[in-house]
């Protein structure tokens, strides 16, 4: 009996080294030290055993097993430790190889023209006021001036949400970021009515119209509406803070020419261009040979649209100036396809 635990212990061991991996290895285990295997059935047979040979024998199949087991320990280990090193001899790594660059989110180009309005605008002393997307046709359009059959209605077909054409209480998506004139001028008045405080904002945002999509014109687009209310605000003072802003976003050297307008909101109203940057003034396709960019509309805020705000037509005076972003930022990126900024294209977007 001693003897077969000896052999047993020796073809065991020899039948370990020749395994080459872990499959190799788990049927040595099952062939070893599984339930059938001869170490396992020696224990099976020691109930047979003279009473006197139990003992010695038990315990030298014990020692077998453990030893069995051990040896099983050692080779799994031998076996991890090859593995990882052809694994590491096939996948060499080269550290001097340049890293790879990590993916950086960035700010859309939309966002990013808007920043820097908002920026050149808070150094002349404008603080942004958020006035909703979701407006009624009172604010957007009546209290503005419009008349109710008013043909600028045309030029801003609308997202209607309830309610129909110049109703009151009908909503519609904001065509233009105007209506915030009023709600701001309304909240500023209502701090003091009898003596309102002067206004100086920024009011940007999504409007929305009902157009077809086509290169040069989108259903969603931001705009910056800028107001100023006080006693003794005149013209000057507007060509002077949009020529201030003209220089400031698109180089101190930049020519700018203000042409007449009509705005129903403004009186006198006005349209004020740039010189084209692409050629310089000469004239190119950009500019349609005019050597002039538009930039934004502009005027002198009606007394009717200062009336609704809550102030005294007679006793305050504002200017109103209102800007299309995706435009400017177009025209300084030469980004021809307006859709491009809602397509939410990665090639188109990584290059801001
Ligand atoms: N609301 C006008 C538009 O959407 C832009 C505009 C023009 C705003 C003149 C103004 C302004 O405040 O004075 O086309």
């Amino acid at each position: 009996m001693l003897s077969e635990l000896e052999q047993i212990e020796k073809n065991a061991l020899a039948a370990l080294n020749s395994t080459q991996d872990e499959a190799g290895l788990m049927e040595w285990h099952v062939a070893h030290l599984g339930r059938s295997a001869p170490i396992m059935r020696v224990f099976d047979k020691l109930g047979q055993l003279a009473k006197e040979e139990r003992p010695m024998i038990g315990k030298r199949a014990n020692e077998v097993k453990r030893a069995l087991e051990a040896a099983e320990a050692e080779r799994n280990g031998v076996l991890h430790q090859a593995a990882l090193s052809r694994a590491l001899q096939s996948e060499r790594l080269d550290v001097t190889l340049p890293g790879r660059p990590v993916q950086h989110g960035r700010l859309h180009p939309s966002t990013q023209t808007l920043r820097k309005v908002y920026r050149i605008f808070a150094e002349m002393g404008f603080q942004v006021y958020r006035s909703r997307d979701v407006e009624t046709d009172e604010y957007n359009f009546q209290l503005l001036n419009f008349p109710p059959h008013h043909p600028a209605r045309e030029m801003q077909d609308s997202f209607y949400i309830a309610g129909d054409h110049a109703e009151d209480n009908a909503l519609l998506l904001r065509t233009h970021t105007s209506p915030g004139q009023i709600r701001s001028m309304r909240e500023y008045a209502a701090t003091d009515p009898k003596n309102p405080p002067p206004v100086r904002i920024i009011l940007p945002g999504m409007c929305y119209r009902y157009e077809q999509i086509t290169a040069r014109s989108e259903i969603q687009f931001n705009q910056v509406e800028g107001l100023a209310v006080g006693k003794g605000i005149t013209f000057c003072d507007l060509k002077g803070t949009l020529s201030d802003f003209a220089r400031r976003m698109y180089g101190a050297h930049v020519q700018i020419r203000f042409r007449a307008g009509h705005f129903p909101f403004t009186e006198p109203s006005a349209e004020m261009d740039i010189e084209c940057f692409v050629c310089g003034g000469v004239g190119c396709p950009v500019c349609k040979r005019t050597g002039w960019l538009e930039i934004l509309g502009c005027g002198m805020v009606h007394p009717i649209v200062l009336q609704n705000g809550g102030y005294d037509p007679r006793q305050y005076s504002g200017y109103a100036f209102g800007m299309g972003t995706e435009r400017i930022t177009m025209l300084a990126h030469r980004i021809e396809d307006i859709r491009n900024f809602w397509a939410n294209d990665m090639r188109f977007l990584q290059q801001f």
